[in-house]
Parts: structure tokens; C-alpha cells; sequence
């Protein structure tokens, strides 16, 4: 029998990346950015100049290229990641990984993989993880499962003040919306493990919400329910 899992699952830009390293520290529970997986094999793809609909030679690539995700030096910092001994924790967060990384997680060899290595990472579980399908398909024997979603305005508003505060602030607020937009579309209506509330999550809104008290939430549903 395996310790408790929490998944946390919601679009683009709703602060799960944030949040779930915080409840991990918290709970004292591992913690798992799915996204940066898919994120750092589409930077792999794109620098390879395979062509992202190329799917057999993708499927190829993900079977041969390895992963790392390595917990930074304090809970604050994000993770780091390396991609085949390349480290690509702040290049996987690129435009161009962002734009083209649902098109390759909608890929059937990709997910297959990629899930295996998620589901090996928690199979003793005491781990918070977070993505698309964590829920719905990765773990969906999760003891807390979470839908953290806010508006599309909210979203874009919260990235343009990311951008500005690492100096990179020249995108509008409507292109940022229609890239939210756009990869949540693409990302619910896949035909494989589409974005999608588990039926047993709870689902959290966080427009007007800080971090900390979509934290503090969280934690408290897990001491209530786990
Ligand atoms: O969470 P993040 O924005 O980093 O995810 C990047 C992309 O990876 C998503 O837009 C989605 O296409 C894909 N993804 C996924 N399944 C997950 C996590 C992420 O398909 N569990």
C-alpha cells in the first residue's frame, strides 16, 4: 500500500505549478511538474528540426531521450530540468516550447511514455503532482483530487506581470489571452487524456484568490479528507 497522492489538474496559467510546490512543502509530499516533461521533450523536438507532426520519429525520440527533474535548492525555486544531460529549466518556458507543446503531447507514443514515467515516479506515492490528467488518467486513485481553474483575463493578467517582472513585458494582454486561449482549447479536445475535471475533484476558482490562501485550501481539504 502506497502513501497519499494529490493531483492537481486545471488549464494553462491558473498557478498550479505554484501552488502544488507549496502543498508539497507543506504536506511534506514529493513534488512533480508533469508540464515540464512535455515542455522539455517539444524543446528537444524543436532543436532537433524534426517536424512536430512527424510523429514515428518523435515517437522514437521519446523513447530514447532521458528526462531529469531536479527539486531546486529551496521550496521557491522551480524546478530545475534536463533534458539528455541539457539543462532547459528556463528555455522550456520559451514562446515557441509554449505554442508548440500541445500539439506534441497530443501525441499517442508521447503520452504513453511520459505517463509510465509519472506513474513509476509515484507509484509509493506521498507525492502532490500536477498537469492536465493526473486526475482523469494518471493517477485516478489520487486521495485529494483539485481543479484550479480562473478566468482567461485573470490568467493573462497574472503571466503579463510574470513577463514584466523578468523584464520580458512586450506581449499585450489580448495576444497572452488568445495563447491561453488557444493551447486550452487544443489541450481539451484531444482525443487522448483531454484537459478535463475528474468527476470526484474539487474544483477551486482562483480569480481574486491569493496563493497562499488557494495554499492554505488545499492543505486544508487534504487534513480533512486524507
Ligand atoms: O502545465 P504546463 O503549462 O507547463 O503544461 C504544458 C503543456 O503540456 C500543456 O499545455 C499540455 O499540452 C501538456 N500537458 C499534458 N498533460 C499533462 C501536463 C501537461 O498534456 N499532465
Amino acid at each position: 500500500d502506497r502513501q497519499p497522492i494529490v493531483a492537481i489538474d486545471g488549464p494553462a496559467g491558473a498557478g498550479k505549478s505554484t501552488v502544488t510546490r507549496q502543498i508539497a512543502q507543506a504536506l511534506g509530499l514529493l513534488y512533480l511538474d508533469t508540464g515540464a516533461m512535455y515542455r522539455a521533450l517539444t524543446w528537444l523536438v524543436l532543436q532537433s528540426g524534426i517536424d512536430i507532426q512527424d510523429e514515428p520519429a518523435i515517437a522514437e525520440l521519446v523513447s530514447k531521450c532521458e528526462i531529469q527533474l531536479v527539486p531546486g535548492e529551496n521550496p521557491q525555486e522551480p524546478v530545475r530540468v534536463w533534458i539528455d544531460q541539457q539543462e532547459v529549466t528556463e528555455a522550456i518556458r520559451d514562446l515557441e516550447v509554449t505554442s508548440n507543446v500541445s500539439a506534441i503531447a497530443a501525441q499517442p507514443a508521447v503520452r504513453k511514455e511520459l505517463v509510465k514515467q509519472q506513474q513509476r515516479y509515484g507509484r509509493k506515492g506521498g507525492i502532490a503532482i500536477e498537469g492536465r490528467d493526473i486526475g482523469t488518467h494518471v493517477f485516478p486513485d489520487a486521495e485529494l483530487k483539485i481543479f484550479l481553474t480562473a478566468s482567461v483575463q485573470e490568467r493573462a493578467r497574472r503571466r503579463q506581470q510574470d513577463l514584466k517582472n523578468q523584464g520580458k513585458g512586450d506581449i499585450s494582454l489580448d495576444e497572452l489571452e488568445r495563447l491561453i486561449y488557444e493551447r486550452d482549447r487544443k489541450d481539451s479536445t484531444r482525443t487522448l487524456a483531454p484537459l478535463q475535471k475528474a468527476v470526484d475533484a474539487i474544483e477551486i476558482n482562483t480569480d481574486g484568490l491569493t496563493i497562499a490562501e488557494v495554499r492554505d485550501r488545499i492543505v486544508a481539504l487534504y487534513h480533512e479528507r486524507v
